[in-house]
């Protein structure tokens, strides 16, 4: 199959339409990273999107719409849905509700609930609009890389296995969005992104964070959300974090990257307040702040790989606000290898 990469003009939109509405799949920018979309009550689109990916069928896809009034043939809709999404939608947050039997069980992989999301991209918006139809997509890397927050990327994940990829700049937010599961009495934060728990809990009066977001999953521990327990993120560098005082850290990190063995290329992560630390060492700036750096991230991590750097060493970012998520995904990168000074 030859993969076509569109600005997404006119002509590109109308064609993404076109082939959504046949049961294809187009890889489509979102304001967090880039998505895989396809039909949602399309039970043979959906299937394509996992064959695209080579997603394991048991991780369930989130479903997009353009209003919230699209809602009502997918899930019950509680007061906490709507009280969240007045407050954040069109934006960075996945709901989980109970579903209805209009959703096919290969989009919810067999479970009762569906995850919902209405992006804040025009683009995503103007191609779900266009499509008439429920939007399901995951992330548009294969199984295991880092998500897509470029164009590019998706081309070099997808090539060959999609018809169209439009290309509507660098994604925003550069983290997958909050999943947030309101199926019990209680939010619970499944999966940290841009809005963060105190954003939830200024709205609903209390937010809980599901306790595996920062740990692995214990041995025959079952995941809150099924996309926990695959691997995420990672680069094919290993990858180690260190936290702890700025100083201490950046020295570590100069020991560590100086005695490096022959053949081994280091890349470190560093805020850009930090980047003289490391001399002329090889650094990748990841911006100002913990927002430049969730931003940032995925893109680094893809040029580690593309580089060939074959080992990363990376500062650690304070747990809070969007540092959250983005520790999050460093943390799954780094497959939990954090070192505390
Ligand atoms: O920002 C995003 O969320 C992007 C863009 C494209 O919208 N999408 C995305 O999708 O990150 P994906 O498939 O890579 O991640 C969806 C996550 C997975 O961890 C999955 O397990 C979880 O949401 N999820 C989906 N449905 C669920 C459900 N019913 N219950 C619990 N977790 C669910
Ligand atoms: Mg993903």
């Amino acid at each position: 199959m030859r993969t076509q990469l569109l600005k997404a003009d006119e002509s590109a939109l109308s064609l993404a339409a076109e082939l959504l509405k046949n049961g294809q799949v187009v890889g489509i920018p979102t304001e967090t990273v880039y998505g895989l979309g396809a039909d949602a009550l399309n039970e043979q689109a959906v299937l394509a999107i996992f064959a695209a990916k080579e997603r394991p069928a048991d991780n369930p896809l989130i479903v997009h719409v353009a209003d919230f009034e699209a809602l009502d043939a997918l899930c019950h809709v509680n007061d906490m849905a709507r009280r969240l999404s007045d407050a954040f939608w069109p934006g960075p947050l996945t709901m989980i509700l109970p579903k209805k039997a209009t959703v096919p069980t290969v989009v919810t992989a067999g479970l009762d609930s569906v995850a919902v999301r209405m992006p804040s991209h025009p683009v995503a918006q103007e191609i779900i609009r266009r499509s008439g139809c429920p939007i399901a997509a995951p992330s548009a890397n294969r199984s295991g890389r880092p998500s897509p927050t470029q164009a590019s990327h998706v081309m070099e994940d997808m090539n060959g296995r999609i018809p169209l990829i439009i290309d509507g700049g660098e994604s925003d937010v550069g983290v997958e969005s909050t999943v947030v599961s309101l199926t019990g009495d209680t939010a619970v934060v499944l999966r940290p992104g841009g809005i963060t728990p105190e954003m939830i809990a200024a709205v609903l009066g209390e937010c809980e964070v599901a306790d595996s977001v920062m740990r692995p999953l214990r041995e025959g521990e079952e995941a809150p959300s099924p996309g926990m327990k695959h691997k995420h993120y990672a680069p094919k560098a290993p990858m180690t974090l260190y936290a702890g005082e700025q100083t201490q850290v950046a020295n570590r990190i100069c020991e560590e990257y100086d005695c490096v063995q022959g053949g081994v290329k280091p890349l470190i992560l560093a805020s850009r307040a930090h980047l003289p630390l490391y001399g002329s060492r090889h650094v990748f700036d990841l911006g100002p702040d913990a927002a430049s750096a969730a931003h940032a991230l995925f893109s680094a991590l893809r040029y580690a790989d593309e580089k060939g750097f074959t080992r990363i060493f990376s500062e650690a970012y304070p747990e809070e606000g969007v540092g959250l998520a983005l520790m999050n995904r460093m943390a799954r990168a780094a497959g939990f290898d954090i070192v505390r000074i």
